[in-house]
């Protein structure tokens, strides 16, 4: 693992390699482009990308729910021990925020997240998820400091607002986040400016009747029939209430209730998420949502109760357009212009949100595909495998966007000033 610390030292050594004068603020294009592609012919090594892919093996063998990444948490601080670099730890529980630099501004952070998802892996290779029920799933100096954001929880569980709230954040001007995709080819990087995921939210419902023998109705109340005809109400908020040009989803994923074909239930629980592209379309879905609930179980005389705190709302994940500009001259200096593709907005949602409301962040995708390598299912399928050569793409990708900005930052005593902030 020795040869890893050249990672270190590069950013350094493109530091001391150009010139960075007080006569000059700005670098050449010939030199800014180097960062780029010295950081993917270094991420393509042999060794570099054999090391990546031996530590993402043992990850993916031990995966660890939302704030229970002790091990994986372990795993990574030991790799920092080992590369030299320093870190805070713990912050959101597991999470860890290591420094490379001066610890002088600017603050560049690159957002990774450590957490699994609760399923089980169906794909049968060597490094298979050893832990029954979890699998990891998701498409998941002199001149400045590059702060490397290790959250757990990506996965619903809102690690981000914790480790913000715990200081992962402190001087930090910009940030950045990848996550892989099985859609796009492999040497590709997908994103747009503005929205790119949803707000999101969840709501679980209780809806009370009276249980009785199914063959004598008259005696009950029954729950199942007003949850039923909740649930088709629900479907009213999209296509009636809702600007068509407003992208909004409301999906009722969950129906627990009864249990034998001859009786009907005390009560049924119903539950589902919703996701919208504004913070005032995603709280008029919530009122809308508790008020069809509780109505339309009251027509058929049960009463309901609606809650919406089984996991964090999410906000709209925004991609700041200056940090865009930056990643278009990132990404075609180290791939060309014709591997940049553009994204249409996704009704998914990340916690990286939690960041870019604060500040200015960049979330783009690195592509997989390869069809030479057979077919790669989508994030959160049981059957998700990870074409191991993106892991190059994304490490060069992250650390020339963290190592350019540094370069064309430096000078400015208060990034965060600089940083022409997204008008949306
Ligand atoms: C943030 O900046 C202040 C002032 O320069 C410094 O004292 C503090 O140590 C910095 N925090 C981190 C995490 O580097
Ligand atoms: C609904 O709530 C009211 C008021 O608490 C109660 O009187 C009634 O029995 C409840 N109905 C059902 C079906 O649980
Ligand atoms: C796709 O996979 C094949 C087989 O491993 C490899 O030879 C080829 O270089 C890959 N394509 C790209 C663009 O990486």
């Amino acid at each position: 693992m020795g040869h890893l610390r050249r990672w270190v030292p590069l950013i350094l050594i493109l530091c001391i390699l150009i010139p960075l004068s007080s006569s000059r603020s700005t670098l050449t294009p010939e030199e800014l482009a180097l960062v780029a592609t010295s950081f993917l012919n270094l991420a393509k090594t042999p060794e570099v990308s054999e090391y990546m892919v031996r530590i993402r093996r043992r990850l993916h063998e031990y995966p660890e729910l939302g704030f229970e990444e002790f091990e994986t948490s372990k795993l990574i601080r030991a790799a920092l021990d080992e590369m030299g670099i320093r870190y805070k730890h713990p912050l959101a529980v597991t999470g860890i925020v290591g420094y490379i630099g001066t610890g002088k501004p600017p603050f560049v952070a690159l957002r990774a997240d450590m957490d699994a998802l609760a399923m089980e892996e169906t794909v049968e290779w060597e490094h298979k998820s050893k832990v029954s029920g979890k699998m990891h799933a998701c498409g998941h100096d002199a001149h400045g400091t590059v702060v490397l954001v290790f959250q757990p929880a990506e996965e619903g569980g809102g690690g981000a607002k914790i480790m913000m709230e715990d200081g992962a954040l402190e001087n930090v001007s910009v940030i950045f986040g990848v996550h892989v995709t099985a859609r796009y080819p492999i040497g590709t990087v997908v994103s747009r400016p503005g929205p790119i995921l949803a707000a999101s939210g969840f709501f679980e419902a209780v809806i009370s009747g009276k249980g009785g023998h199914a063959a004598i109705p008259q005696h009950a109340v029954d729950p199942i029939v007003a949850a039923s005809s909740a649930i088709v109400s629900l479907q009213h908020l999209i296509s009636r209430e809702a600007d068509p040009l407003d992208s909004q989803v409301v999906t009722v994923a969950k129906f627990e209730g009864g249990g034998a074909y001859n009786v009907i239930p005390d009560s049924v629980t119903i539950g589902g998420t919703f996701r919208a592209f504004s913070k005032e379309s995603l709280y008029q879905l919530t009122r809308r949502i508790e008020e069809v609930i509780r109505r339309q179980a009251s027509v058929h005389r049960c009463n309901a109760s609606v809650s919406f705190d089984a996991k964090p709302f999410y906000p709209v994940t925004e991609n700041d357009r200056y940090l865009h500009q930056h990643f278009l001259n990132v990404a075609e200096d180290m791939l060309g212009a014709s591997k940049i593709l553009d994204m249409k907005p996704l009704m998914g949602s990340e916690d990286f949100s939690f960041y870019s409301e604060v500040i200015p962040g960049y979330f783009y995708y690195v592509g997989m595909k390869n069809e030479t390598l057979g077919v790669y299912e989508p994030g959160h399928s049981p059957h998700f495998r990870v074409n191991e050569d993106v892991l190059s793409y994304g490490a060069a990708v992250q650390a020339s966007l963290a190592a350019r900005y540094i370069l064309e930052h430096h000078h400015e005593d208060e990034a965060v000033k600089e940083v022409p902030q997204d008008e949306l």
